[in-house]
């Protein structure tokens, strides 16, 4: 299967991390790091990095009080985004989704969610990445987290499989509201959602997402047969609000290629395609792996993923651990994984050896993981990481070294930044500490 060295970036221009807030950002995250005593971590990125010589170099001459000062001076601007769950709950069943689809017992309350937004954005977080874990509209603090984001002037993401915004049954129970009436109070808050757009066919998307088909009924738009929750939301929220996601495997490929990129495009809408994961229960799975010719097909339209960006996000899961990886569930985390609730956000995140020891691996793990914990891996068409195109300079080295299973390597070549201290834009001769950029 071949690969592409770049992608296009079709995604909502709210999440797409600058070279600079990207740099920003790791450089604190690695002061912090290397000041709590994880410079062998920190060393390891490093050192594989001829543009941050100045900086590593500065680090290992300071003095803890100097570093601490560094990481100190760093810290508002440590977070580029935070990736937070809501409800684990979901009512669909997609065959391929790696969740279990249940609520937990103990989902983060509403005030719980507020405190770590309120602290996320000190940290300088740009936007609030909501991919799920379930679905996040049958949360029941939905509408309060949108209030608080839009108190915050934090903007969300949100991943939705869009059935509330078309199911008027469902919306009047959930939100006491019709879709309609739904869809026209989301445009009242900062929220981009990406909608479930897996296939124009409304009999197959019932069955990928396991549902009856009234429960997502199909209308139009210019002819072409989209969920009614798409159509609603493309009817009552700005444009540049409303995106597609889809998640490809072999059913609904080409379905992807011929109709739903070039729909997306023709509409002005944000799109989100991803590759299909074993996890979870398709762990180990490969029957919904694309053919070759699909895989190829489908290869220069894969977003970009966020693997590229672990040095400066955090994953929160549904009750409120840390993660290091947006798909590595709360029973793949350690024994001593560690809760958020009533914790120094910033502390937790530079204390907490499970997350600090894989901030600066810039691989996609999401699959990896779960195969390290089995013990086992079989041949399958594994996932690979798709380097946003704004961070290829940044992120300089390949971060794919051995991809998996007929994955491909995307990370664009290395290109030293200017910076001295290891910050793009920064002073060139700053050999020094340098707690301006
Ligand atoms: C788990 S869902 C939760 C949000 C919402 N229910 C939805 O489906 O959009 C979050 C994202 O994970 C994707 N997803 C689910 N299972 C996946 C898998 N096995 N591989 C890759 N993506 C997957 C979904 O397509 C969706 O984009
Ligand atoms: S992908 Fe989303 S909609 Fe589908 S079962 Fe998983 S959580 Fe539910």
């Amino acid at each position: 299967m071949g690969g592409c060295s770049e992608s296009v970036d079709r995604r909502f221009p709210v999440q797409q991390i600058s070279e600079s807030t990207w740099m920003r950002a790791t450089a604190g995250n690695i002061a912090a790091d290397y000041a709590n005593g994880f410079q062998d971590v920190v060393s390891g990125f490093l050192s594989g990095r001829p543009s941050w010589r100045a900086y590593h170099d500065s680090l290992r001459n300071a003095s803890q009080p100097e570093l601490e000062e560094l990481a100190a001076s760093r810290r508002s601007e440590s977070l580029a985004f935070l990736v937070l769950m809501l409800t684990g709950v979901c009512n669909a069943d997609c065959g391929i989704c790696f969740t279990d689809r249940k609520r937990k017992p103990n989902e983060l309350t509403v005030p719980e969610r507020d405190d770590l937004l309120a602290q996320a954005a000190a940290l300088g977080a740009q936007y609030v990445y909501v991919p799920g874990e379930g679905e996040p509209t049958l949360d029941k603090g939905w509408w309060n987290f949108l209030e608080t984001c839009g108190e915050l002037d934090l903007p969300a993401v949100v991943f939705t499989n869009g059935m509330i915004f078309g199911d008027e049954d469902l919306c009047r129970r959930t939100w006491g509201m019709t879709p309609l009436e739904a869809a026209k109070k989301i445009a009242d808050y900062p929220v981009y959602l990406y909608s479930k757009y897996w296939t124009p066919d409304s009999r197959l998307s019932a069955r990928l997402l396991n549902v009856q088909e009234r429960r997502q009924p199909y209308g139009q738009v210019d002819g072409v047969p989209v969920p009614l929750g798409l159509q609603t939301l493309m009817e009552y929220v700005p444009r540049d609000r409303v995106g597609i996601e889809v998640c490809v495997e072999r059913r609904n490929a080409d379905d992807v290629i011929q109709t739903i990129v070039p729909f997306a495009e023709r509409h002005g809408l944000a799109t989100l395609v991803e590759m299909m994961q074993h996890n979870g229960r398709t762990f180990q799975d490969p029957s919904y792996d694309m053919t070759d010719l699909q895989a190829d097909a489908v290869a220069p339209l894969l977003s970009p993923t966020s693997c590229t960006l672990g040095t400066c996000k955090a994953v929160v899961t549904v009750q409120g651990y840390l993660s290091p990886r947006i798909a590595v569930l709360e029973n793949q985390l350690p024994q001593d994984r560690r809760r958020v609730v009533g914790a120094d956000f910033y502390r937790l995140l530079h204390e907490t050896p499970y997350i600090v020891e894989r901030r600066y691996n810039l691989a996609c793990l999401c699959e990896t993981i779960p195969a390290e914990l089995a013990g086992e891996k079989i041949d399958l068409r594994s996932v690979y990481n798709v380097t946003p195109p704004a961070l290829a300079n940044a992120v300089g080295i390949s971060v794919d070294a051995e991809p998996q299973g007929g994955g491909v390597a995307v990370a664009a070549p290395a290109k030293a930044s200017a910076g001295g201290c290891g910050v793009s834009g920064g002073c060139a001769s700053c050999t020094a500490l340098c707690a301006q950029h």
